[in-house]
């Protein structure tokens, strides 16, 4: 049977990297609706810079936004208006302000609506804050995929080292800690733990421990 399953959790838990694994595991389509909430928050950054953003500047420009997501051989490609900007989505400027675009409900309309249609036909892993709690609350297995702030930050930290970007460890935690912060307490589909979702602290696990837990749950 196909199935979906969604995959919640904060920055930094591995959502993408687990999504991505199970995914390819199932042959199921991996969405990462964190990079369309990015994609967003970059195509701003084209437009005005960081200091002059307003809630209202964002609305406007999502107005004549085209965010196209694709998963061609394991591989997601994001698309602003026709560019391919899926390098671009990890920059320190789009970390910044990607929690503010995602607080305002019609640049969520737009995502979610995007985000169910994606979906609908089932074999799906998709990842991000509210999954499990409005985009796709009939999904057959729910994850809350989360580690300690510490954790998540060494790894965001390696990541970005790999990438070549020179960022210091504690920025990162304290960039991590607001977005927390920001993505729970906001009002629009905060980041919750849904009561029917399954609860995985990843704090002391590796990847593969993470995938294959997932992967049995899925079989189930
Ligand atoms: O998963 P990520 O770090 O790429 O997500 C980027 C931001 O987008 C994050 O701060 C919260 C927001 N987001 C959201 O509000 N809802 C989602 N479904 C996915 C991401």
């Amino acid at each position: 049977m196909k199935k979906v399953i969604a995959i919640d959790g904060p920055a930094g838990a591995g959502k993408s990297t687990v999504a991505q694994l199970v995914a390819a595991q199932l042959k199921y389509v991996y969405i990462d609706t964190g990079a369309m909430y990015r994609a967003v928050a970059w195509k701003i950054l084209q437009e005005t810079t960081a200091e002059n953003v307003t809630n209202e500047f964002i609305t406007a420009s999502i107005n004549d936004i085209d965010v196209r997501l694709s998963y061609i051989e394991e591989k997601t490609k994001v698309e602003v208006n026709g560019q391919d900007i899926t390098d671009q989505l990890k920059i320190p400027a789009v970390n910044k302000l990607v929690s503010q675009v995602a607080s305002i409900g019609q640049v969520r309309e737009k995502l979610v609506d995007l985000q169910r249609k994606m979906a609908k036909d089932g074999a799906v892993v998709m990842d991000g804050r509210d999954i499990a709690s409005n985009v796709l609350p009939n999904a057959d297995l729910k994850i809350f995929l989360t580690a300690s702030v510490e954790e998540r930050a060494q790894r965001r930290f390696k990541e970005m080292k790999n990438k070549g970007y020179a960022v210091a460890l504690n920025e990162l935690k304290t960039d991590i800690a607001a977005r927390d912060r920001a993505d729970m307490q906001r009002k629009i589909s905060p980041l919750v733990q849904t009561k029917d979702a399954v609860l995985l602290d990843t704090t002391a696990m590796n990847i593969d421990e993470v995938v294959q837990k997932i992967l049995s749950m899925a079989k189930n």
